[in-house]
């Protein structure tokens, strides 16, 4: 399967012949800029953590060029209907059956509000249990103990983890998370975007090394097979 990295915490995974595309924000980031064409990014689906800005900045836009259907918590589907985005999956803590396979939504100890003020529900994270892969995006959440869970629902063959700090998890944290998931293989997001999440890659990839784990830290526009 293939997954593509849009920065930030903005990613696509396609598997089964299915586009999920993961927190769209791209023009609002300044290191997307030239690398990344908004309008040319496909989706069959699009999957929101939480209503922050740095995760739905895009949203509208590419719901309705691509007519992907909108998985998110109540809140955020009610914020985006109200933008005329008609294809929508209203979700809350639990799980569901899409066409790609079961989707968890999980929690995330982060915040929620809509760029405008309103409340965007629970943050939360994603656990896909696909026909090529199982993988686990946490969405933006300081490590926490109900990780713990995700193995006695799972087996990941990859995980998506924030490692800027600051606002999420670091890589410290992060390594610790991927005991907690059991899991060898992370992708880190949420890094370097501003300068509060600013990282030094090389350290960031000897924390997980030294535990024999993978760090991944993508390009902006790369692809990777997975
Ligand atoms: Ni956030
Ligand atoms: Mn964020």
């Amino acid at each position: 399967m293939k997954f593509t990295f849009y920065g930030h915490s903005c990613f696509g995974v396609e598997t089964g012949g299915v586009k999920i595309l993961f927190d769209p924000f791209v023009t609002g980031n300044e290191l997307a800029k030239g690398k990344v064409d908004v309008d040319s990014i496909e989706a069959d689906y699009i999957l929101v953590s939480h209503g922050h800005g740095d995760h739905v900045g895009d949203l509208v836009s590419i719901a309705k060029r691509t007519g992907a259907k909108v998985i998110a918590a109540y809140e955020v589907i009610n914020w985006v209907q109200a933008q005329g985005v008609t294809n929508i999956h209203p979700i809350n803590f639990g799980s569901a059956h899409f066409d790609f396979g079961k989707l968890h939504f999980l929690p995330a100890w982060h915040s929620s509000a809509m760029p405008g003020g309103e409340y965007g529900g629970n943050p939360g994270g994603f656990l896909v249990h696909g026909k090529e892969a199982n993988f686990y995006y946490s969405g933006d959440t300081c490590l926490m103990m109900d990780m713990q869970l995700i193995p006695h629902y799972a087996k990941l063959d990859f995980a998506i983890l924030p490692v800027g700090g600051n606002f999420t998890m670091d890589a410290d944290d992060a390594v610790i998370a991927a005991d907690f998931i059991k899991c060898g293989k992370i992708i880190g997001v949420h890094f370097d975007t501003f300068g509060y999440i600013k990282i030094d890659h090389n350290k960031a990839r000897e924390i997980f090394n030294k535990t024999g784990k993978e760090l991944i830290l993508p390009e902006i526009g790369e692809t990777i097979t997975l």
